[in-house]
């Protein structure tokens, strides 16, 4: 008898049918028990006589009859629910403990931590069996989408040189080079800049970031992936022009979601500092739940000033000024507006971009003005200024969040619900135990002292 899928039961009434599964809930109704079996694709009741067999959480196998449902049994709230299972072979494979915590519920009330240590068992939660399937639908039609625009997707380095992006980075000791390190992209940016030198006019990438920030409900720690994008001879707005119409296609056939405003307006960073006070904005007047309010800012000033530096980018170093406003990068590099981009919708930011700078001395002149020295600069960017000496094509992009876009569209509050397996705030991993500590002789080997 072959394998029958939960959600295909529907059309075999009559049929002998063989399933596997997760007992998911027990109902003693005295004569006969129900044991609410579940897969990866959906519930179906089934129907036993004998209760003392099995508990919750115990992986079946169940051979059985499929039955219609009396008439004041259908539920039409479930997809299965005009059918029933008579049970006549039951199988226990695997037994399983009675779990930590309810898996039946919402979840968001049990203690972050505990849920981690358990990620697998928090993941059997609808809610998160649906964000982590909406997740591989979203990423599924992004590739898609773009295959058909004449992209290629390819992989760049995990193990690679730091890259800023305005988080501190993660080191990796070399053992062939022992004293050195290598970093973990903070973002795919250099080797996109490098593609496009390279000729590849279309790139995508769903790229792994790894940033050491400070993490909030929007923001990761320690990792996030992005659907990350870069194109050569493009103007700013044939870049969002994309970005606009893939993610009105992913509202209309992914999401399900109605978009506020198409196409979505174009806003300045001034004016939506005096209009909502933030760049982080949300359209909408209400919260209103089916809603997915898109703008992107524009006009951003090159830099800015934060609590750890007088001067520093707004967006990365790698960002065009804008043509006009040259002439003030030295005079008055604060007054300097920029190529940058960012989408937002329903008050997060989803994405950002830019158009790249490809002269190598106005390139120069930015790493000066955010104070660094010319060997930091050679010794730093140095491949990229020497790239752009072999004929570098113009070029630019942008990168939107998978998470932060998840989290619009799921109406999720924080980027762990929509990652199979984030960390904890303070930097714990899901499951498994790390960071934790290493071997004396592994440190040896790579010419570390601790303490
Ligand atoms: P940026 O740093 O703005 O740009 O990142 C792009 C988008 O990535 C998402 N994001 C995050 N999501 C979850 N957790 C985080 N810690 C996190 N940090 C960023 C946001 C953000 O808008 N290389 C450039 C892109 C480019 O210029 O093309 C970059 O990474 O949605």
């Amino acid at each position: 008898m072959n394998r029958t899928l939960v959600n295909q039961c529907n059309h075999k009434v009559g049929s002998k049918i063989l399933l596997f599964g997760w007992i998911n809930t027990i109902r003693d109704h005295g004569k006969v028990i129900f044991l609410d079996l579940k897969d990866f694709t959906g519930i179906i009741q089934t129907v036993f006589k004998d209760k003392s067999a099995v508990s919750e959480g115990d992986v079946v196998k169940v051979e059985g009859l499929v039955k219609k449902r009396p008439q004041n049994m259908i539920n039409l709230d479930l997809a299965t629910g005009q059918i029933e299972v008579e049970i006549e072979k039951l199988v226990i494979i695997a037994k399983s403990k009675t779990p930590p915590f309810p898996i039946d519920s919402e979840g968001q009330d049990i203690e972050e931590a505990l849920r981690l240590k358990y990620r697998y068992l928090d993941l059997r939660r609808e809610r998160l069996q649906k964000n982590l399937k909406l997740r591989f639908a979203m990423i599924a039609y992004m590739r898609k989408f773009l295959t058909e625009k004449g992209f290629i997707e390819i992989e760049t380095p995990i193990l690679t040189k730091a890259t800023p992006e305005g988080a501190r980075d993660f080191l990796i000791a070399s053992r062939l080079q022992p004293g050195k390190f290598y970093a973990l992209p903070q973002s795919p940016q250099q080797y996109k800049q490098l593609l496009m030198v390279a000729g590849f006019e279309r790139y995508f990438q769903i790229a792994r970031c790894f940033r050491d920030e400070d993490p909030r409900s929007d923001r990761a720690y320690g990792e996030f992936s992005q659907l990350d994008i870069e194109m050569s001879f493009v103007t700013q707005e044939e870049i969002l022009c994309l970005t606009e119409e893939l993610f009105a296609e992913l509202c209309e056939k992914v999401f399900k979601k109605k978009v506020f405003k198409y196409p979505f307006p174009r806003i300045t960073h001034d004016e939506a500092i005096k209009k909502y006070g933030s760049d982080k904005f949300d359209l909408r007047s209400k919260k209103d739940e089916g809603v997915l309010a898109f703008a992107f800012v524009v006009n951003f000033p090159l830099f800015e000033k934060t609590k750890d530096a007088p001067i520093a980018p707004s967006h990365h170093p790698f960002t065009a000024p804008k043509e006009e406003d040259l002439n003030l990068l030295e005079k008055n590099p604060m007054k300097v507006r920029s190529y940058q981009h960012d989408l937002v919708c329903n008050g997060l930011e989803v994405g950002g971009g830019s158009i790249r700078i490809t002269d190598v001395e106005i390139q120069k002149k930015i790493f000066k003005i955010l104070g660094y020295k010319d060997k930091e600069i050679e010794e730093k960017f140095g491949h990229l200024l020497e790239s752009f000496t072999y004929g570098v094509p113009p070029h630019g992009g942008i990168a939107p969040g998978i998470e932060r876009l998840l989290m619009a569209a799921t109406g999720e509050k924080n980027t762990r619900e929509v990652m199979a397996f984030p960390m904890t705030a303070s930097g714990q991993t899901s499951v498994m135990d790390a960071p934790s500590e290493v071997e004396a002789d592994t440190l040896k080997e790579l010419k570390i002292k601790t303490g």
